[in-house]
């Protein structure tokens, strides 16, 4: 039988705004999320601008991308810029020794990334070098993207090519600085912090928001150290208050959804059940790890000047059969998608503090949006999750009262929902988003819309025959969404019948 689920939603009462930056990417020279992923070069017969795949292009709009991390990632630390620009031929090679022990040829830089967020209409999130870098090689970084006059590193930028400076929004103050990213501990990463961002520069007016490398998944006390750091005092807020100048603007923290130990975490299609249950205890373990965050953060800065940006999340399985270990290639199935719609409802609750978000990766690698194949391109049941929800990108959340407990299942010992929603609300319309990620059981969702009144719904779905089911090039669309006629509006209440491994969109105009 179905599993009632009843909830109410005041259309009226708008929660905060979600950022659109929370549908954010990551792209890392990693495997052939760049090479062969994003670029071919310009002599290749695939069709391109400046070797950018034009196809990849054009599927990463439709999403709405709102930005673009680069370069990494752990690659990141030990990336210096400068082997990055200026003609491709004489630009040196360096070993990228994190990800398959590879030589990166540098053929694809700074140049070539800022025209590839133009062709994206993606805002650059760019990440500095501090683990093997320098604070004088990052400063001069954005001096070189942003500065106008003829500064030094403004005059090679335009010896390259760019007579124009860009402007970059967001940067980011290293990465997993307790791991990769140089092993320190938290206060000796937050002084470096320090000294990086104060030389992030504000070239021109580009009002750059800097973000510290933060935890990793519930490491809580790196989050109160970096808060510490930028001078706040717990429970008594900064001491120069909200206004303050402070040498970055947001933490960030990675989570990623791993479903056994690293060294055998499982087959990213030929999984079991209970392979399946770990995947959504570890995804769902979200909720409660941005709950911690934020509420680290709540406790020094309850203004909340300081962001929360979740740079990487996403699933990590082992990599495909007969691909690189170091390339990190996995397919991508209808968990995955299960795994995305729970995530984002997580967001949506958040979005007081989350500032950003960004799977890892857009391209090849992890949990991601598009797999290429020579010339061939297969989006993911993650990417149509992506497509799905576009509309809740800066619209207002909306909470939902839940009548009762969710229903759960039993994951060795830990009871773990298996329904998950949200909702969000424009001048004109509604968003719902639900997930039943039951494998047998049905779900009847039941929301009463209280407040404005609305007009008839327009529902999506996303299921599969198979939890294990995914898309190639020779089956491009086993997964892939088609209207739904499973939800009717009946005197304010939204009833929605959800399959078993499901994701819905219902959407509603708000009638005058
Ligand atoms: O996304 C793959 C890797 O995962 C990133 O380079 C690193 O930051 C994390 O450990």
């Amino acid at each position: 039988a179905a599993v009632q689920v009843r909830g109410v939603v005041d259309v009226d009462v708008r929660g905060p705004r979600i950022s659109r930056h929370v549908y954010g990417h990551f792209a890392e020279h990693l495997g052939r999320c760049i090479y062969g992923g994003f670029y071919v070069g310009a002599d290749s017969p695939i069709p391109n601008e400046g070797g950018i795949r034009l196809d990849v292009v054009a599927a990463l709009r439709a999403l709405d991308i709102p930005n673009l991390r680069w370069p990494g990632g752990c690659f990141a630390d030990e990336y210096h810029w400068t082997d990055g620009v200026g003609p491709v031929e004489t630009r040196p090679t360096m070993v990228n020794s994190h990800w398959g022990d590879v030589v990166e040829d540098n053929s694809f830089g700074t140049h070539e990334f800022m025209a590839l967020c133009e062709l994206l209409g993606a805002a650059p999130y760019i990440s500095a070098n501090v683990g093997s870098g320098t604070v004088r090689e990052a400063s001069e970084w954005i001096e070189y993207l942003t500065r106008a006059d003829d500064s030094p590193m403004a005059r090679l930028r335009r010896e390259n090519g760019q007579d124009e400076p860009w402007s970059v929004p967001f940067w980011g103050l290293g990465n997993e600085p307790w791991g990769c990213g140089g092993r320190f501990s938290p206060d000796a990463y937050g002084q470096l912090a320090k000294t990086f961002g104060t030389y992030t520069r504000r070239h021109n007016g580009n009002e750059v928001y800097r973000i510290a490398a933060g935890a990793s998944s519930d490491d809580y006390v790196w989050t109160d150290v970096l808060m510490r750091t930028l001078g706040f005092a717990l429970g008594a807020g900064h001491p120069e208050g909200n206004d303050a100048q402070k040498p970055f603007e947001a933490i960030s923290f990675h989570h990623y959804t791993v479903p056994g130990p690293w060294a055998a975490k499982g087959s990213a299609t030929e999984f079991s059940l209970d392979e399946y249950h770990r995947t959504l205890r570890e995804a769902t373990r979200i909720e409660s790890i941005l709950a911690g965050h934020a509420a680290i953060m709540d406790a020094y800065d309850p203004g909340r000047t300081v962001g929360l940006v979740l740079d990487e999340w996403g699933t990590w399985f082992d990599v495909e059969p007969g691909t690189d270990p170091g390339f990190l290639f996995q397919q991508n199935t209808m968990r995955d998608a299960v795994v995305a719609g729970v995530h984002f409802d997580a967001f949506h609750r958040h979005a007081d503090r989350l500032a950003m978000a960004n799977i890892a990766q857009t391209v090849n690698v992890l949990q991601a949006m598009i797999l290429t194949d020579g010339d061939a391109l297969v989006l993911t049941p993650t990417y149509h999750v992506f497509e799905m929800n576009k509309g809740h990108q800066d619209a207002d959340s909306l909470a939902i009262a839940f009548g009762a407990a969710l229903p759960t299942v039993d994951v060795d010992g830990t009871e773990v929902a298996t329904v998950s929603a949200s909702a969000s609300r424009r001048d004109d319309a509604i968003l719902i988003s639900a997930t039943n990620a039951d494998t047998a059981r049905s779900v009847e969702l039941e929301l009463d819309l209280r407040g404005a009144v609305v007009g008839p719904p327009t529902a999506r779905i996303l299921t599969a025959d198979a939890l294990g089911a995914h898309n190639t090039p020779a089956e491009p669309a086993t997964v892939a969404p088609r209207p739904f006629d499973g939800a009717a509006l009946i005197d304010g209440r939204l009833r929605v019948t959800l399959p078993p491994y499901s994701f819905v969109t219902v959407g509603m105009p708000v009638l005058p």
